[in-house]
């Protein structure tokens, strides 16, 4: 079953709803959607000693992983802003590695502000395949 831009953009919506932030204020929800059709929420999930924040995209795709997903079809993020908030860069290595050239939907809370390919985001990366 195949999830839609907007549904996907929606459960994002709804993760951020428990992100965890109270250093920064600054709440973000993804939501990573498989090939199949299943959805994963995520949220920035903040600690005191600021470094080990992790960010809404991990929490999504390592809750994925951990069930077991492998295959990708695309990813939401979402913040309050009139910019659109792009994955950070060690998001972007993770969801390269596991998630390969995917779209990545950037919104807010009321509107789709940007459509990206992984590959954009992360040229020249360095990845399993340096490793032969
Ligand atoms: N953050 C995310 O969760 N995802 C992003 O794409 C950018 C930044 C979080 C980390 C931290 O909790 C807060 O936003 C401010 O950097």
């Amino acid at each position: 079953m195949s999830v839609s831009e907007a549904a996907l953009v929606a459960a994002a919506r709804e993760a951020r709803e428990r992100a965890i932030a109270p250093y920064s204020h600054f709440k973000v929800g993804a939501a990573l959607v498989t090939a199949a059709g299943r959805v994963y929420g995520g949220c920035n999930v903040e600690n005191a000693s600021y470094g080990l924040t992790v960010c809404a995209e991990r929490v999504a795709l390592l809750k994925a992983l951990s069930e077991g997903e492998r295959d990708f079809a695309m990813i939401a993020v979402v913040a309050d802003t009139a910019s659109p908030t792009p994955p950070c860069g060690p998001c972007r290595q993770l969801l390269w590695e596991y998630c390969g050239d995917i779209p990545v939907v950037l919104a807010n809370l009321t509107e789709i502000k940007g459509r990206h390919q992984m590959r954009d985001l992360l040229p020249l990366p360095f990845d399993g395949r340096l490793l032969t």
